[in-house]
């Protein structure tokens, strides 16, 4: 078996999201983690890495088999249909996973049944009776307190049951997971949710039981050595990871070549609320797995955990329960699909909440992109056909004074001028460091600045009066305004792809292929500077709340009921 080679860490990065359970339809908050993974990928890209992105849905487990009970069909069929709408919305919202896993696949089955029973054999599963009481309405048991509590004494069916279960010795990891966590082995970003998961780790960690008895839940996946019983969706569901990228050769015993390309960097995004799975149970179950396998546990390890926040609405989780949900669709409908990546990733800061709010989305459409980056390009292109016939023209002047500071400004952007000599950078960052430590929010803020700066030049050099007293003058300006607004769009492609492209068609300057941090403008002199319609039109903010959604699976026309102000849509 070949070991790992973390130098790779380096040159590739293996990003996933979660799987989302097709027992809901994609909202904003599975949106916001798929765009900012796909964000994440492209910007690595842009910085020379390799990168690998999954995506998929978690289809087996007591939700969904309840979920398709409750529509009367057999629960593949129901996985079949609904996992549709998330494959989908990841194409509307221009997020380029190489793979789309479903964990009721054949070939996730035979991972998971040769985990379980790698596991088994090496005795790191253990068969143990648990008595307890069970509510049947619920399908779980109750705890002891729950029962002393009272609430629950007579009312749903509690019955004592005496059951056989299969256990991981989880607890057998504690050390060395918390060794792990603490070394930044395992690096969980945003820093702070590290010490959260430490802190978990002071207690006692307990062992995992990872059966359900048939009898009370059929749909899952049959462990291998006792076909009574299917494996705890949680155990089945973490290792779609490893499935993806062919881990059943590893387990076979092969060389896993594809396997140990991207392991190395395996990097998961994921929300607040699923990171004891992804830091606690998953680890553990790999270094349980390199045991049996023979290898280091540090080999199997995930690199880092990017964990998110939640986007709140009215601050509550926005969750279907609660009916609160946005739907990404009515938003791109009304917005695009740019925009509302944009809206995404510069809203929140990474690992922090933030509240939802269509008034918000509408406030960074026309303030950063319709007036800051929109603007610039009408005005620049307007000028460039008013006094160069329409066709990039040649820098044969020294640089101004306004331009020199927007070239301070992008070089610090490219890591190459240090902050100390710059004034008024506000917070910005050299945009590898935003990447690499994952501070999308920054390297989109930041890129923005570019195009204020430009705004600055336009302002103060004024070739729109020097075009007549100084020709040469106006065209040098023109000519580094056109070549910061393409840096700006190749900057900006990971966000805002099809706007981004667009900039570039309109500049003649499509050939970015070999991006780069933007040290080179690639535009030609002389080439056609084309005009358009203005890419971000403005929004006007109307208190009605268009996008939220219905509740259940109905395709009901969500108009905002309840909302309360009755506003009328044509206000
Ligand atoms: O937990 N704000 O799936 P899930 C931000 N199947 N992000 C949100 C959000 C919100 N309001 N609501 C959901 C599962 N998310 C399991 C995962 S992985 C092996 C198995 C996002 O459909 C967030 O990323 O409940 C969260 O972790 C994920 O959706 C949960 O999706
Ligand atoms: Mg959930």
């Amino acid at each position: 078996m070949t070991s790992t080679n973390l130098t790779s860490d380096n040159q590739r990065l293996y990003v996933t999201t979660p799987i989302y359970y097709v027992n809901d339809k994609p909202h904003i908050g599975h949106a916001y983690c798929t765009v900012l993974a796909d964000a994440a990928q492209r910007y690595h890209q842009l910085l020379g890495m390799q990168t690998y992105f999954l995506t998929g849905t978690d289809e087996h487990g007591q939700k969904v088999q309840e979920a398709a009970q409750k529509r009367g069909i057999d629960p593949q069929q129901h996985c079949d249909e609904l996992h549709q709408a998330f494959k989908a919305v990841w194409v509307d919202l221009d997020c380029k996973n190489d793979q789309f896993i479903r964990t009721t696949e054949p070939r996730h089955k035979i991972v998971v049944q040769k985990a379980l029973q790698l596991l088994w054999d090496k005795g790191l599963i253990e068969a143990r009776d648990f008595e307890g009481w069970y509510s049947v309405v619920e399908e779980r048991f109750v705890t002891d307190k729950e029962m002393a509590d009272g609430g629950l004494i007579g009312s749903d069916r509690i019955v004592r049951l005496k059951e056989r279960n299969y256990f991981f010795l989880m607890s057998k990891y504690q050390d060395d997971l918390r060794q792990a966590i603490a070394s930044k082995r395992i690096e969980i970003i945003p820093h702070n949710r590290a010490n959260e998961v430490l802190g978990f780790l002071n207690q006692p960690l307990q062992d995992l039981c990872i059966s359900r008895p048939k009898a009370r839940l059929s749909w899952g996946i049959e462990l291998p050595f006792d076909t009574d019983f299917v494996t705890y969706v949680w155990f089945d569901a973490l290792l779609n990871y490893a499935t993806a990228v062919g881990f059943e050769e590893v387990l076979d015993g092969g060389a896993g070549e594809l396997f140990w390309h991207w392991w190395p960097s395996l990097t998961h995004f994921l929300g607040k609320d699923i990171l004891t799975t992804h830091a606690v149970y998953w680890p553990t179950m790999l270094m349980g797995l390199a045991d049996a396998l023979g290898v280091e546990h540090g080999t199997l390890l995930p690199r880092r955990l990017v964990t998110t926040g939640w986007w709140l609405v009215d601050d509550t989780k926005m969750s279907k329960s609660l009916g609160n949900v946005v739907s990404p669709l009515a938003l791109r409908e009304k917005y695009g699909t740019d925009v509302l990546r944009y809206f995404l990733l510069r809203e929140m800061p990474v690992g922090q909440d933030s509240n939802f709010s269509e008034e918000a989305l509408i406030r960074r459409n026309n303030a950063d992109l319709a007036n800051d980056l929109g603007n610039l390009l009408q005005r620049t292109v307007a000028l460039v056909h008013k006094y160069f016939e329409g066709k990039v023209p040649a820098a044969t002047t020294e640089p101004s004074a306004a331009v020199l500071l927007m070239f301070q400004y992008i070089s610090y952007l490219q890591g190459t001028h240090p902050v100390a000599d710059l004034m008024n950078y506000d917070e910005a960052q050299p945009l590898t460091e935003s990447i690499r430590h994952f501070r999308l929010h920054r390297s989109v803020a930041d890129t923005l600045g570019i195009a204020q700066r430009l705004n600055q030049v336009l302002t103060s050099d004024a070739p729109f009066k020097t075009a007549v007293t100084n020709p040469a003058a106006a065209a040098t300006t023109i000519h580094h305004v056109l070549g910061g607004i393409a840096i700006c769009a190749r900057l900006l492609t990971p966000v805002m792809p099809r706007a981004s492209l667009e900039i570039l068609r309109r500049l003649s300057a499509e050939d970015f292929l070999e991006m780069d941090l933007g040290s080179s403008y690639n535009l030609t002199i002389g080439a056609p500077v084309l005009e358009g319609p203005p890419l971000f039109p403005k929004f006007e903010w109307k208190p009605v709340p268009v996008v939220v959604t219905e509740t259940g699976t109905g395709a009901g026309a969500g108009t905002g009921a309840g909302a309360g102000t009755g506003a009328g849509a044509g206000a």
